[in-house]
């Protein structure tokens, strides 16, 4: 058992020395590693005053440029569009100018007359012209993940109000810059996590308002979503909507993390009021081996640039435990490459009430002590007392006009109403960095042989104060 332990520790020293840039054919006791891990994680010196609940002056018509109409970017602009005249689109960059002209045409399609829209592309840094134009209240990012924090500190840089697409942050560098830069700008700087919008998310969190789980103890989430097959798609064929460059799968060849966490994570931070009294703590993750891409790369034709690749560096499934301050548990995974039906999990226990999704079922205390799943009719009881005032109001709106059942019509509306209003928005730069520095985190977590690893403080202390949660004000 001592010899194992030894052998387990070179190997961590290792592994360490190379990630954390220590000089090589040394060995480093534990407490510098981990004392790296924890200087890796600390807080730099703060730059501006805290953006916490921010509120700007009201503007009443939200002037927008978009930046990236690919997949996603397309259905943004059908649902920015529907908002309008709260909000206007006034410029559209793309590096593609296909997709620029593509996205022009939905809008004439929509509107029934020729959009006057700027448009930018042609160069990978068009965007910043974009940027730059003085008639642009904010700007939407929804560009492949790796460009989105640069981005944003840009915008924010040339006095812009930012929305980001998923995650917003891939370092822990960037998600400093982030906050700094908000801090600095005073400017909003919100992540676009549009499952906290879900009707099953908000009834749930509704229900957690109220008491209805008890004491919450832990919660499974994850992303559960085969794109093996997309994945490969090379987006040299427009028709077939595969990603940019084959951003996505570049990034499942070089990064063994987490890549996608804030879909699952998002709803269950809100649950856990995590920034608003409590807090991630630290994580501890593991990858299995890598298989699906590589078995399935042969099957990909010979001019894709994954032909026949042997070397992915990311496991099929990523798992993470995340604890809290308050001693939570989070279990979190990330799969995109298996044969499985979609799934978020967005499963939560408490000491009165159990949920599972997909599909959703609740068990209560109060009903046989939990040991049976509600019967349909008891659900839908359930369903109907704690559905979301926003679901209640809007439910027809945002199931016509806004994509995933309705989530990203509302995620909008409430951007651009809270905008209109001069109020707070309900996901501050805090949320968006806490629930994508998974990625980095779960990549030293796996690195390391799975050790834990701590959270930075992005809100420096201020998490510990109880704060409303802004999803039911101003409905
Ligand atoms: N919230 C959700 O439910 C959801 C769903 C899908 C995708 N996403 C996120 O949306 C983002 C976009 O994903 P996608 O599926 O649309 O990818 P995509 O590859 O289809 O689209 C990205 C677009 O960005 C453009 N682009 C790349 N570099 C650029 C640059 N330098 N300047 C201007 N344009 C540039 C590309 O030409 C492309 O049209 C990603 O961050 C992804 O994680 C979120």
């Amino acid at each position: 058992m001592k010899r194992q332990n030894r052998r387990d520790f070179l190997k961590l020293s290792a592994l360490s020395a190379g990630f954390l840039g220590l000089a090589p054919g040394k060995l480093y006791a534990h407490e510098s590693i981990e004392e790296k891990l924890n200087n890796l994680t600390a807080s730099p010196k703060r730059q501006g005053e805290s953006v916490m609940g921010l509120r700007v002056d009201p503007i009443e018509q939200v002037r927008i440029g978009i930046i990236g109409v690919g997949n996603r970017g397309y259905g943004h602009v059908k649902t920015l569009n529907a908002l309008a005249p709260k909000a206007k689109i006034v410029a559209i960059c793309d590096i593609r100018e296909s997709r620029v002209t593509r996205a022009l045409d939905l809008l004439q399609s929509l509107n029934n007359k020729k959009p006057k829209i700027a448009t930018y592309s042609g160069s990978k840094d068009a965007w910043k012209e974009m940027v730059k134009r003085d008639d642009l209240d904010l700007v939407v990012i929804i560009t492949p993940a790796p460009e989105h924090a640069h981005m944003a500190v840009y915008s924010m840089q040339q006095g812009k109000h930012v929305a980001s697409e998923v995650p917003i942050s891939f370092t822990l560098e960037d998600s400093w810059k982030l906050v700094d830069t908000a801090e600095a700008t005073q400017k909003h700087c919100m992540m676009l996590e549009n499952v906290c919008y879900g009707e099953e998310e908000l009834w749930m969190l509704n229900m957690v308002e109220n008491g209805v789980f008890g004491t919450l103890t832990h919660a499974e989430a994850g992303y559960l979503h085969n794109l093996l097959h997309k994945l490969f798609i090379s987006s040299s064929d427009p028709e077939k909507r595969g990603y940019y460059n084959q951003w996505r799968l570049r990034l499942h060849a070089n990064i063994n993390a987490n890549l996608y966490p804030t879909h699952g994570l998002g709803p269950v931070a809100n649950y856990m009021k995590i920034g608003r009294g409590d807090k991630f703590d630290h994580l501890v993750s593991m990858s299995s081996l890598e298989a699906s891409l590589h078995e399935y790369s042969p099957d990909s034709p010979p001019e894709n640039a994954y032909y026949d690749r042997k070397n992915f560096a990311r496991g099929d499934m990523n798992s993470a435990f995340i604890k809290t301050v308050k001693g939570r548990l989070i279990t979190l995974k990330h799969d995109v490459v298996s044969p499985r039906p979609y799934s978020r999990i967005n499963a939560l226990t408490g000491t009165k009430a159990c949920h599972e999704g997909y599909p959703s079922r609740l068990s209560l205390y109060k009903e046989d002590n939990g040991h049976q799943w509600l019967n349909e009719v008891k659900l839908k009881e359930m369903k109907e007392k704690y559905e979301h005032p926003i679901w209640k109001k809007m439910k027809s709106e945002a199931e016509q006009n806004g994509g995933h059942g309705g989530m990203d019509y509302i995620l909008f509306y409430r951007l651009i109403d809270n905008l209109n209003k001069g109020l707070p928005l309900d996901m501050e730069v805090y949320d968006g960095v806490n629930w994508s520095v998974i990625v980095p985190l779960t990549k030293m977590s796996v690195e390391l042989g799975s050790v834990p690893v701590k959270f930075p403080d992005f809100l420096r202390g201020k998490w510990k104060d109880e704060r409303e949660l802004r999803f039911f004000k101003n409905v």
